[in-house]
């Protein structure tokens, strides 16, 4: 089949690539030109492990072409995937513009008497009613009649998109239309994924849910955390033991310094801004979105108070992007640990091993300082603090680290390090939630002798 994807973000690229891999022909509409320039090498814009060679496999064998201009690549193609990003604006609720010029650009294509039946597959998270309201305007219209709308929203995670596109639990398939519906499923089916039908608001809120939902379980072992803290419990073995309840499931439970990212921040204020269309209260939604800012902010915080003042304080950061396995600095807790310490006056030197996520991080906050290494941060610092469990952090050499640092301190906001391995090189360390090492043992030994050693 002729395929048209627009947008080649990580969702646009992962599923064209992927695709084309199936052994459609696919042409991918990209308007950024500097990216557009990237893919036209065979090259691919952002990092994402396995991409870059399925992009180079099919852009060489000619199954995958890109292009800017959307009209010739839409026209020729029997199924537009559109892919587009739906950023949130100060309200809360997505920017549409770039979903409406797609939308818009379907429209304007020549009216073909042969053209037959054309899928329209909505996979950018949209507002609940949008694939709706775009099956009524294509309706409206003698020439863009032939287009069927079909909300298939994504699932993957960046950093393990092409596993996840692979290994997808369930492919969500939104329509009324059943040779809709079996045109898409004949796409997939070389992937032999559970597929499931529902109708287009149900698949759009199915995103939104899910979405809401494992935000929720992060928000939920953050506050379960906390008191761990206060009552003296492991919130290690508290989310195994309770990961072992098969109603529950291991699943996005790791405590630590909340969640991030271009989906889960953006996709829980989309929620609350429909439920404020529809006049109506999300008190579990407002408090998951809540309880993730707060705890975003627990490290900078609990630092201040531990030193008394930050001014000129100075504070290594180790990790930058929201996740490991991405470039992607978008809502990052970084972002906000950093507005936090530069603002109460630290001195800020960061590290991440990717360099793309360093330069943006650079751009927001000029002031901050960036190392070439982990090592190289933490020089003559007063506070570790690590916002990204990336694997190289755990193989650190902490008795070289221990000679650089001003004032040995370590605060782990993923709990991804091992304290006694970091406690033996003479840091202090403390985690969030761990029975052994937490913050309120840290701050109980603030003053005394052994704190005051280890300080000094
Ligand atoms: C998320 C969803 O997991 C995907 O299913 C969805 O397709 C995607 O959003 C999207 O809407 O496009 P993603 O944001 O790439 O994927 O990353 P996740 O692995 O879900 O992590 C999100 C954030 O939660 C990260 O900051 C991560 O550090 C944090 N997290 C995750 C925790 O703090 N604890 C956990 O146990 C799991």
């Amino acid at each position: 089949m002729r395929i048209c994807v627009v947008g080649a973000g990580y969702v646009g690229l992962v599923t064209a690539a992927v695709i084309a891999g199936l052994g459609h022909q696919v042409s991918v509409v990209e308007n950024h030109p500097a990216k557009l320039a990237v893919l036209r090498r065979g090259e691919t814009p952002i990092y994402e492990e396995g991409l870059p060679s399925l992009v180079k496999d099919n852009f060489r064998d000619g199954r995958l072409t890109f292009t800017d201009d959307i009209g010739a690549a839409a026209e020729k193609a029997e199924a537009v995937f559109i892919a587009v990003g739906t950023p949130s604006q100060a309200d809360g609720s997505p920017d549409m513009a770039s979903f409406y010029a797609v939308r818009d650009a379907l429209c304007q294509l020549p009216y073909r008497s042969n053209a037959g039946r054309r899928l329209a597959v909505v996979k950018s998270t949209v507002p609940i009613g949008t694939g709706d309201a775009l099956h009524h305007f294509f309706q409206k219209n003698a020439a863009s009649r032939s287009w069927q709308v079909i909300s298939n929203p994504e699932f993957l995670r960046q950093g393990t998109a092409l596993y996840d596109t692979y290994n997808a639990d369930r492919i969500i398939i939104g329509t009324e239309e059943e040779d809709a519906a079996h045109l898409l499923m004949k796409i997939y089916a070389p992937l032999g994924r559970p597929v499931l039908l529902v109708d287009r608001r149900s698949a759009e809120m199915i995103k939104y849910a899910a979405n809401t939902f494992l935000a929720a379980k992060i928000s939920f072992i953050n506050e379960i955390a906390c008191l761990c803290e206060q009552v003296g419990a492991d919130i290690g073995a508290v989310a195994r033991g309770m990961g072992m309840d098969a109603r529950i499931g291991h699943a996005f439970l790791r405590a630590g310094i909340g969640f991030g990212g271009s989906c889960f921040p953006k996709d829980l204020h989309a929620l609350l801004s429909t439920g404020q269309e529809a006049q109506l209260q999300l008190p579990m939604i407002t408090a998951v979105a809540a309880v993730n800012h707060n705890q975003n902010l627990l490290l900078p915080r609990f630092l201040s108070e531990l030193y008394g003042d930050l001014q000129g304080v100075r504070v290594c950061l180790w990790g930058l992007t929201y996740k490991p396995g991405t470039d992607d600095t978008r809502d990052a807790p970084a972002l906000a640990v950093l507005a936090e310490l530069t603002g109460r006056g630290a001195q800020v030197t960061a590290y991440d091993p990717q360099v793309k996520a360093c330069w943006l991080v650079k751009q927001q906050f000029p002031a901050v300082a960036i190392a070439h290494d982990s090592y190289e941060a933490a020089a003559r610092s007063e506070a570790i603090i690590l916002l990204t469990e990336w694997p190289e952090f755990a193989h650190l050499n902490w008795n070289r680290l221990r000679h650089q640092v001003k004032r040995p301190l370590v605060l782990d906001g993923r709990n991804c390090l091992d304290g006694s391995v970091v406690e033996a090189a003479g840091f202090s360390y403390a985690g969030i939630g761990q029975k052994r090492y937490s913050l309120k043992r840290l701050q109980a030994r603030t003053g005394s002798a052994e704190m005051g050693v280890a300080l000094s």
